[in-house]
């Protein structure tokens, strides 16, 4: 590719506290959500016993290896990391009075270091997990009163790193409460429409909030919100087809258009009458919903489709998604359809539906890495994956977009959010873990570590006209 991404470009990698920092209860933390998810986000909710077995409770141990890996990061060229807090080692049980110092002083650390490396820290408040105790005693975001915890958080956080986090991000892949309410929102699986839909207007009055206590405490900073950005493509063009996609798409569409407008689009008038939902929205609300974000982010690792027929309805699978494979695409292992054209069809989408910069801040493949004899790790999937959805952005530049940013996801192999395993690896970076806890956490570098750095060292000239990928 001869064209260079500018040079405000940020690049990088992303990852989650609950997905590699581990010391799950160190310095104080609270039991997240996540803590009592060791099958991932898919998988059953356990109540935690002495002794029992969750592979997150160590992680990749960032928590006490994160320098080397920030030097590991800064050696491959970052100019960005993607990181969350954990709710539950700032507010142990979400609704303390006080923050929780020691808390507050690992991730002081960890930003010293970014700034060191000059990496600027991209942070998401609420990754996946929320303090447990809310969950419990209060039904999750099913409570209004969770608001007011979060926005304390936001608040505390905001003014302890705002001198060094400008990049913030509310919570990750919001629409994920429609598909897995306890991961999102810390719902039961069977919580009613009514319940859903309340907790979703709650987090979202919530992340309204902590972008107007950003703006006013960080005036240089900028928020965004995160989608999962999981565009469906009609299964064939029979018009019934075409708007059942049109449908399906507006549940994840629904989110921006609150995050972005200020209010709720005229279509989920509807929607919330026919499902029989009646939300309670206050006059505080509808005026907190106005602070809009200031850019978008998305998660992006398929697409699929949608049919008018259930028939065909009935076969949909695709991560937490209910998604028809597309006959014109190749999958992952995990049966995750790979669409590097689709990245730069969702960004055309949203900036022509949006004109607000846009930031991919999840991207990447899934793969079951092996050592080979000569103790490398040859991962020409990865980069042909990567290179394949990087060249795809920047198409979407030339087509005009303004794209804020690219962190892939994993850039060290961590723990999976959907299943719990370390063998679905990412990373550029190989951390020796097995799904059972097995290995000496070691860190090795990938082939594609060195790939990613000519890279993002070339602006991305490196990249070259899409190749093949594992499956095909
Ligand atoms: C996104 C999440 O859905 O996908 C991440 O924001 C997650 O937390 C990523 O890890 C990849 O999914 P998985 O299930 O392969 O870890």
């Amino acid at each position: 590719m001869s064209f260079e991404f500018p040079k405000t470009f940020l690049w990088g990698g992303a990852v989650a506290a609950n997905q590699v920092e581990g010391s799950h209860v160190s310095d104080g933390k609270g039991l997240s959500t996540s803590d009592v998810q060791p099958f991932g986000a898919m998988g059953e909710l356990v109540d935690r016993q002495e002794g029992d077995f969750n592979i997150k409770d160590t992680a990749i141990d960032f928590y006490r290896r994160y320098e080397d890996d920030i030097e590991l990061f800064a050696e491959m060229g970052f100019t960005c990391l993607r990181i969350s807090i954990a709710w539950s080692r700032i507010y142990p049980n979400g609704d303390d009075a006080e923050p929780n110092e020691a808390g507050l002083a690992f991730y002081d650390k960890v930003f010293n270091k970014l700034q060191e490396k000059n990496i600027t820290p991209l942070v998401t408040l609420s990754h996946y997990e929320m303090p447990l105790n809310l969950a419990k005693q209060y039904q999750g975001w099913a409570s209004r009163d969770v608001i007011e915890c979060f926005t304390r958080y936001a608040k505390t956080v905001f003014e302890r790193f705002g001198d060094r986090v400008k990049h913030w991000l509310t919570f990750n892949e919001i629409n994920v409460t429609l598909h897995e309410p306890f991961t999102g929102s810390g719902l039961p699986r069977d919580c009613s429409e009514q319940t859903r839909y309340q907790a979703i207007h709650h987090q979202l009055v919530a992340s309204a909030k902590a972008v107007k206590l950003c703006h006013d405490i960080i005036p240089d900073g900028k928020i965004g919100n995160m989608i999962l950005g999981a565009m469906m493509y009609p299964r064939t063009c029979e018009p019934n087809d075409v708007m059942q996609t049109l449908t399906q798409n507006r549940e994840w569409l629904m989110f921006g258009d609150v995050q972005t407008r200020g209010y709720y689009p005229s279509y989920m008038t509807r929607k919330f009458k026919e499902l029989g939902v009646e939300l309670n929205i206050t006059a505080d609300d509808t005026e907190a919903l106005k602070e809009t974000i200031d850019f978008i982010s998305f998660s992006y690792y398929m697409t699929g489709c949608a049919s008018a027929d259930p028939a065909e309805m009935a076969n949909a699978s695709g991560n937490m998604l209910n998604m028809i494979n597309n006959p014109y695409l190749q999958a992952s292992e995990w049966g995750w359809q790979i669409d590097p054209v689709g990245l730069r069809y969702l960004l055309n989408f949203l900036w022509d539906r949006y004109q607000k910069p846009l930031f991919i801040v999840e991207n990447g493949l899934g793969a079951k890495d092996v050592v080979s004899d000569d103790g490398k790790i040859h991962d020409e999937y990865r980069m042909a994956y990567l290179n394949d959805h990087l060249f795809q952005v920047g198409e979407a530049i030339q087509d005009g977009v303004e794209v804020l940013g690219y962190t892939s996801w994993g850039p060290i192999d961590l723990v999976s959010a959907s299943t719990a395993q370390l063998s679905k690896r990412y990373g550029f970076i190989y951390v020796d873990r097995d799904d059972q806890g097995n290995g000496t956490l070691e860190r090795k570098r990938k082939e594609s570590f060195f790939w990613y750095q000519a890279v993002i060292q070339s602006r991305g000239s490196a990249l070259k006209a899409p190749t093949k990928t594992k499956s095909e």
